[in-house]
């Protein structure tokens, strides 16, 4: 791990990472934050389509992380900097490596969590498929491996717990993939509101209608369908695999169940954060 930090190897780099919270922040920016598999690709597609005031070929024409790029990629900082507003990115990054005008209150950061049961079993699928990460042995060494911290993205407690602290400091909207499973058309007026757009009500229905699970399954670039084999094989799973809540059930047996309770209880012990869990 970087300070802390696990990273994938060969796409992101520890020198690189370091000088983000350097990065000249725009009053205009916006950052989507997300721990691994809590809804990261689902707002790129929302985001897109609010920006393009509902319009859906501005998501089938480009890949979503050309649309809405990743910052801790190597090699990403050439584009942010020349880049015209506004500016909106997306990191799995933890609250310390941030450029530091977000602490400034300049741009606005878009954070969104997951119930954490249903993050690691959607975790789980990736490592089985993603060609850049190791494959687990078994879900059960999965779960240790998660409970370890031992992921791109580390510890789900320390990374919920490091943003959400201190949110007070930053322009910030807290989203769950529950409320978006629940009622998308809610989290949309949300953000609306939140970044101060204008749109109307059948633009924003377009916007909930081109980002339902189903229509996200049939859009390659909303997809990742088409990325190489080198990094997901397709043979291997699905990005847009189930898109539910409550699949943990399938999964954890009662002792994890019970375990992760207790942990859950311990660390989040400050934090007043409820989620949905089926
Ligand atoms: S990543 O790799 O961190 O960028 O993954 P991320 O995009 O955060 O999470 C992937 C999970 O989100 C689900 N997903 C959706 N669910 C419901 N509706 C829509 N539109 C949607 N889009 C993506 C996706 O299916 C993954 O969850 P699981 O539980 O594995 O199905």
């Amino acid at each position: 791990p970087h300070r802390d930090f696990y990273l994938i190897s060969g796409i992101h780099f520890p020198e690189e990472v370091d000088e983000i919270q350097n990065w000249e922040v725009r009053d205009s920016d916006i950052f989507i934050i997300t721990y691994p598999k809590s809804g990261t690709i689902w707002m790129q597609q929302i985001m897109t389509l609010i920006e393009a005031k509902g319009d859906v070929t501005a998501t089938t024409n480009q890949l979503n992380s050309k649309r809405i790029p990743w910052i801790e990629l190597s090699g990403s900082k050439k584009e942010f900097v020349s880049a015209p507003s506004p500016r909106i990115r997306v990191t799995h990054l933890h609250y310390k490596f941030i450029p530091l005008g977000l602490k400034q209150r300049k741009g606005k950061v878009i954070y969104v969590t997951r119930n954490p049961k249903d993050v690691l079993v959607s975790y789980f699928h990736f490592h089985m498929y993603a060609t850049m990460l190791e494959t687990p042995k078994d879900f059960n060494s999965f779960f240790e491996k998660f409970m370890e911290g031992k992921v791109f993205g580390s510890c789900w407690f320390d990374h919920i717990k490091a943003w959400y602290s201190q949110r007070d400091r930053m322009n910030f909207l807290y989203i769950t993939y529950e409320d978006m499973i629940q009622d998308l058309r809610s989290v949309v007026d949300r953000i609306c509101v939140f970044l101060g757009r204008d749109l109307t009500a059948q633009q924003k229905a377009h916007v909930v209608e081109h980002s339902t699970f189903r229509n996200m399954r049939r859009n390659p670039s909303a997809n990742y369908r088409n990325v190489s084999a080198s990094l997901l094989d397709h043979n291997k799973g699905v990005f847009m695999r189930k898109g539910t809540i409550g699949d943990w059930k399938n999964y954890f047996t009662v002792g994890q169940n019970e375990r992760f309770a207790r942990v859950f209880k311990e660390k989040m012990r400050d934090l007043p954060l409820t989620f949905v869990w089926d």
